[in-house]
């Protein structure tokens, strides 16, 4: 997940403030952003008029911006420290020093990570720089439009593009407008940044969806994508709300709509310390991320569907008519990428219509499976870098089978080796337990089948849409499921000092039960075992007896009434059955000890909603047991050994 910093400080702020250098302040602003994760960054400084000196250009004499780029992975912002020195060190010789600067710590979405694709981005006359959190959906379309009126692009981003849609309207008016009507021009989400050389007192900062709050201190203002990069500044700070553009300077905040009706921005105190900001706020990174999923799901989907109604997957990088010609389809992957393998194969044979297997990667190489060059391999990993699965890719590219990954992480061994690949957009997850990378693989996963469908012929265009639309609703759905928090504590308190839980679910509800489990193995230490729930009566049903706890899966899928029949069998046994209910389902209520409702999802999209108060369940055990839930014992994040 990228971040962006904006500073902007009057003449003598930082000796007052006692500060270093402006391009310090910059770069350690964006180390407070690190823990969004990154691989490259960058920064764009000016110097202000009254320090007697304009950045120029030697042959044109017109004022430029100075930019510092490094793509050395985590040590970039180290790198790009280096790289500065010496402009800082001349600036002070000279007895000057930068008035204002943006920068940027990129995770690479759009292009892979290199310098040249690091952030700022600027126009061709190299004049405005921008820095831009998010994604512009219609990329392709605006890269067309200003490569045809003569622009040149000289990254893979869709970010360069902003600069380039700046530079056409700024001949007649100023940065503040410019950016106005460039970013009019934008599909997507984005929070941005604009310095111009050509206006030295001020900077220019737009948010549509992606986060931006700007801080306000002695003589300074600082923009940036979340509020740990502010503390130290900022003595209190304001958030920008979508479709709000802003003019900020050391003297203050001019904010408009995008209408340019003024803005009304309250001033927030700042109170955070740095370690608790790292986290948003939140105790851990696992709270913070099973939070971010309705955000993750929502950019994983972004941009997929064009304005003409089709599904477009470009990093396939697969011809359609090889894809077309699949005729069996291998899932591979690892823990709970090995669950979300499961609960996508309902949708590729669904609405993809082609018979798919679903292995765990360590299986699968050494169980010798019949691959061909009509095959295609789909390795599912977030971190892309996980031996077992890397291991079976190359068993399929050496079998000639076509070759897909679904990572969150770009340019990752297993992106590498794949012909194609799917990212999910669900930014870096620190915590060990997958939460917001399993839901945005199951996500990939039906866009992959959905996309299949299209290409096959299978589903008419109405009807991709109108899946794709039921789609684009679960991310509110799952907000509902996770706003319960509190609900699923209640019931984590009669269950945390149990030892042996059995999850139980039919059809997608039994990957759901699968991914359960694996959490409140993995981070709350119980043992969980997971069944398909009409499976029961041949042998686990023995273990049951007065007292056990049996979480079912219950949610209205095809085959919630057979759920019924099992919760039944249990509960005459005597175990305490906790069932996963959609929201006014009063039958199934009424057959368990404690219903956690969810909310009704569309057919075949349950699981992302259902898995929800289960990946709480097991972080509020673990919380209770008084667990680090963040790295549980054993194990790690990426495991990059067979
Ligand atoms: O990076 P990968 O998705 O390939 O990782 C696979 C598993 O190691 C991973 O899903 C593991 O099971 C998680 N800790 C589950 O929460």
């Amino acid at each position: 997940m990228c971040g962006i910093v904006a500073i902007i400080r009057s003449h003598t702020t930082l000796e007052e403030n006692n500060l270093e250098s402006l391009p310090e302040v910059l770069i350690s602003s964006l180390n407070r952003l690190e823990y969004r994760g990154y691989d490259s960054a960058g920064i764009a400084l000016g110097y202000a008029e009254e320090d007697g000196v304009l950045s120029t250009d030697p042959d044109t004499r017109r004022p430029t911006i100075e930019r510092f780029r490094a793509a050395v992975s985590t040590r970039s912002l180290e790198e790009l420290k280096k790289q500065v020195e010496p402009a800082v060190h001349s600036a002070h010789t000279a007895g000057r020093d930068y008035n204002r600067g943006i920068g940027h710590t990129r995770w690479a979405t759009h292009g892979r990570p290199s310098e040249q694709n690091a952030h700022p981005h600027q126009d061709c006359s190299g004049s405005i720089a921008v820095v831009h959190n998010g994604i512009v959906e219609n990329w392709r379309e605006l890269a067309d439009e200003l490569t045809s009126t003569g622009h040149l692009l000289e990254s893979e981003t869709d970010s360069e593009l902003i600069a380039h849609l700046i530079e056409e309207e700024i001949g007649d008016t100023d940065m503040l407008e410019a950016t106005r009507r460039a970013i009019k021009r934008i599909n997507g989400s984005f929070a941005i940044a604009v310095m111009d050389a050509n206006s030295p007192h001020s900077l220019v900062v737009v948010r549509r969806l992606s986060p931006l709050v700007i801080g306000t201190g002695k003589g300074i203002c600082v923009t940036a994508s979340d509020i740990p990069a502010l503390l130290g500044f900022a003595d209190a700070y304001y958030v920008l709300e979508d479709d709000e553009i802003a003019s900020i300077s050391p003297d203050g905040i001019h904010a408009f709509d995008f209408a340019g009706n003024p803005a009304q921005l309250h001033p927030i105190p700042v109170s955070w310390d740095i370690d608790a900001a790292q986290k948003s706020g939140y105790d851990d990174f696992m709270g913070k991320e099973l939070n971010e999923q309705p955000a993750a799901i929502k950019d994983t989907l972004l941009g997929r569907m064009t304005t003409a109604g089709s599904l477009t997957l470009d990093e396939t990088r697969i011809d359609d008519e090889s894809l077309r010609d699949v005729d069996k389809v291998f899932v591979v992957g690892c823990g709970s990428s090995y669950h979300s393998g499961l609960i996508g194969k309902y949708t590729l044979e669904h609405w993809a219509r082609i018979p798919t297997e679903i292995d765990i990667s360590s299986e699968f190489r050494y169980r010798d499976p019949i691959l061909s060059s009509s095959s295609l391999v789909i390795g599912v990993s977030q971190s892309g870098e996980t031996m077992d699965t890397l291991r079976a890719i190359s068993l399929a590219k050496n079998s000639k089978a076509k070759v897909i990954s679904i990572s969150n992480v770009v340019d990752s061994s297993i992106t590498r080796h794949t012909g194609g690949v799917i990212y999910t957009r669900a930014g870096p997850e620190v915590g060990v337990a997958a939460t917001k990378t399993f839901s945005t693989q199951i996500t990939a996963l039906q866009m992959l089948a959905l996309y299949l469908a299209q290409l096959r012929g299978l589903l008419y265009p109405d009807e991709i849409g109108s899946l794709f639309d039921q789609m684009r609703t679960i991310p509110d759905l799952v907000q509902t499921a996770l706003d319960r928090s509190e609900e699923v504590l209640t019931v984590a308190k009669e269950i945390a000092d149990r030892r042996d839980l059995f999850y139980i679910g039919r059809n997608t509800g039994y990957p759901v039960a699968l991914e359960g489990a694996l959490k409140m193995k993995e981070i709350a230490y119980l043992r969980a075992e997971a069944y398909p729930a009409g499976e029961l009566k041949h042998g686990p049903i023995a273990l049951i007896e007065p007292g056990t706890i049996v979480i079912a899966v219950a949610t209205r899928g095809r085959l919630w009434e057979k759920m019924h029949t099992n919760i039944s069998e249990v509960k005459s046994r005597g175990a305490t059955v906790v069932g996963i209910v959609n929201d006014e389902d009063d039958q199934t209520a009424s057959l368990v000890d404690y219903a956690l409702f969810v909310p009704k999802t569309p057919p075949l999209l349950d699981a992302v909603v259902d898995v929800i108060p289960l990946q709480f369940l097991a972080y509020h055990v673990a919380k209770l047991k008084g667990l680090n839930v963040d790295r549980p014992r054993n194990l790690a994040k990426t495991v990059t050994v067979e």
